[in-house]
């Protein structure tokens, strides 16, 4: 596995064989951390933007699995202005074993990865977050056994999160439905790339929240406002207002069906806070759920 960037470049079975080493992984919890089959393996972590859940899940991964990371905060380092991307992509190859890189433009990612001799993962840029799918179908798996045949409904923005989600769904035979308000849905480049990479893939755009949810198993939602999109909040807030994921649309959806969120989330914008927390909500088993996945993605990477 070379280089992990949307999750449109893995095959299905290439993401189940990955679920079920992360479902082991968490399974066998400590015990088989005595194996230690990353010793003296290193990860390089340039991050642009923020984290809680993917810089500390892919540390902890490291360390739990006897390797090692060195985080590197974008702005401290220069990444792309004291030195360019392909310049510091051949060089901290040659110290670490795989880089996680959080970015702003996806464009930064491919250079790095072009030039890069070891392993990209891509940990969130603003047009895929295959980490994030990747535990998400995880958790899918946990909570309903096998998810093909499954429908997610993803009520907000067309965003990166969504992107991948909308790859991995596809790519295991989940239908995938965005809602989402006109300007907000999927661009022509991502429904190209999805057409080609997943040709089976059940992906449909419906405008109207409630026959979004109405058969759906798994309700998902992310914040309307992304890091780097912070001067279009408010009219954000605006066109998104009627896609708030709230008991009134829960009350829309199957009663088995289950709330998702990445995380962190904006109480009183995409979701409510009684929703968050109710019964339905599987959204910190899924956070919970990224330091496995990882794992299981850096196992298959470095070793
Ligand atoms: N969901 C997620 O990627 O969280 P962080 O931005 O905190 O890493
Ligand atoms: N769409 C969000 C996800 C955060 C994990 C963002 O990019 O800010």
């Amino acid at each position: 596995m070379r280089h992990v960037l949307s999750l449109l470049e893995l095959s299905r079975e290439e993401i189940l064989a990955l679920l079920d080493e992360a479902a082991a992984l968490k399974a066998e919890g400590r015990k088989r951390q005595r194996k230690l089959p990353l010793a003296g393996r290193v990860l390089g972590m340039v991050f642009e933007k923020p984290s809680l859940r993917t810089r500390v899940s892919f540390q902890t991964a490291m360390a739990q699995l006897g390797g090692a990371s060195v985080f590197l905060a974008g702005s401290e380092v220069g990444l792309g202005s004291r030195e360019s991307i392909p310049d510091f992509a051949r060089v901290m190859s040659q110290y670490v074993d795989a880089v996680v890189l959080r970015t702003f433009q996806h464009a930064t990612v491919e250079t790095f990865a072009a030039y890069c001799t070891c392993p990209v993962i891509n940990g969130l840029s603003d047009t895929y977050h295959p980490c994030q799918a990747l535990g998400d179908l995880l958790t899918m798996r946990e909570v309903f056994g096998d998810i093909r045949g499954r429908t997610l409904a993803f009520v907000g923005d067309g965003n990166n999160v969504a992107r991948s989600v909308a790859v991995g769904c596809g790519k295991l035979g989940v239908r995938f439905v965005l809602s989402a308000p006109d300007a907000y849905g999927f661009d022509a480049a991502f429904l190209d790339a999805y057409r080609q990479q997943v040709p089976r893939g059940e992906l449909a755009l419906v405008c109207d929240p409630a026959q979004a949810v109405c058969d759906a198993d798994v309700i998902y939602t992310d914040v309307w406002t992304s890091m780097g999109q912070e001067g279009e909040c408010e009219q954000r807030r605006r066109s998104f207002a009627n896609y708030q994921v709230n008991a009134e649309l829960l009350a829309k959806a199957p009663a088995h069906a289950r709330v998702m969120h990445c995380l962190p989330a904006h109480r009183g914008e995409e979701i409510t806070g009684d929703v968050l927390e109710g019964e339905r909500s599987v959204v910190f088993q899924q956070a919970g759920n990224r330091l496995h996945a990882q794992k299981a993605l850096l196992q298959a990477m470095l070793r």
